[in-house]
């Protein structure tokens, strides 16, 4: 049986979580045996550990079939590689950032200047949008000490606490481009390869959801029943359960994480009372 083979980052922001996306998902790697990748015993996939930045062209290329990094890299790169899906973590911003003792006057600060970035075809793209003529030195890394050793005026580079930038002496200015981890997957997989994806994905959606969502439990009157159950229709329609006191029932039911805090005003309102909230591991439907 094929295997569907998986490029992450070996070393960096991205590692835990894109590690962590496949336990939740369920699927177990033995550890240790090689630095460069290991193989799934209970789901049929390989992990390979890369650079980042080298993914999208192994994507490419077929040397991995799909690939998990943040996606500046694969709008730097500009490889035929396809955007899966977007997976919620390592959110960072590529930014512009000067000394920060320097006046900052708005884009035009820019004009004649020199930058310093790994991310070149974008901020040239940047650049030439905003008819800022500016003069661009790539380099491939410690990007934010260019301006105090005298190689640039400014840098154009990752930003995620902000740290980084701070410790330099440096000020963002301009946000280029909002970036978070996703996946992409070479576009011509066997079909076989394809249906591993598919699962996968499956696997992840429940995982997405279960995020999204709380498990609710409360307490209320009977004859609040039915204005407790406008409040949370639930998937289908909460279950209710008889309490020993014949006056009163258990509600359970699932509700969206974006509109729980409304809810739970509203049930409270309603008459319910001891109303517990549980995390929810897994969610199909
Ligand atoms: C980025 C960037 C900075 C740092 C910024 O590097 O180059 O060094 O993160 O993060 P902060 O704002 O939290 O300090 P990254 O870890 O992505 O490494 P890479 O670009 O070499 O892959
Ligand atoms: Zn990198």
């Amino acid at each position: 049986m094929e295997k569907l083979k998986i490029a992450i980052q070996k070393k960096g922001r991205l590692s835990e979580k894109s590690l962590e996306l496949f336990k939740d998902c369920g699927i177990k790697f033995s550890t240790g045996i090689s630095s460069l990748k290991t193989e799934s015993s209970n789901f049929p996939v390989e992990l390979l550990f890369l650079r980042d930045d080298d993914i999208p062209q192994y994507v490419e290329k077929s040397v991995a079939d799909i690939g998990i990094l943040g996606e500046n890299e694969v709008l730097e790169k500009n490889k035929n590689v396809k955007s899966i899906r977007k997976l919620g973590f390592a959110s960072c911003r590529l930014s512009l950032a000067i000394p920060k003792e320097e006046e900052y006057t708005g884009i035009t600060y820019f004009n004649n200047k020199k930058v310093a970035t790994s991310y070149p075809h974008i901020l040239e793209e940047y650049f030439k949008n905003n008819n800022i003529n500016a003069e661009l030195e790539e380099i491939g890394g410690s990007v934010e000490i260019a301006p105090s050793i005298g190689l640039a005026d400014g840098i154009c580079d990752l930003v995620s606490s902000g740290s980084t930038l701070l410790t330099n002496g440096l000020k963002e200015v301009e946000v280029v481009l909002k970036s978070q981890a996703v996946m992409i997957a070479n576009p011509n997989l066997s079909e076989e390869k394809q249906e591993i994806l598919e699962k996968l994905i499956f696997r992840l959606e429940a995982k997405k959801k279960s995020n999204e969502h709380k498990y609710i439990i409360l307490n209320a009157p009977n004859d609040k029943l039915e204005d407790i159950i406008k409040v949370i229709p639930g998937m289908r329609s909460p279950s209710v359960f008889p309490l020993a006191d014949g006056k009163w029932s258990s509600f359970h039911s699932v509700v969206k994480e974006d509109t729980f805090w409304e809810v739970i005003d509203e049930l409270k309102e309603k008459g319910a009372e001891g109303i517990l909230v549980l995390p929810i591991e897994k969610m199909i439907y």
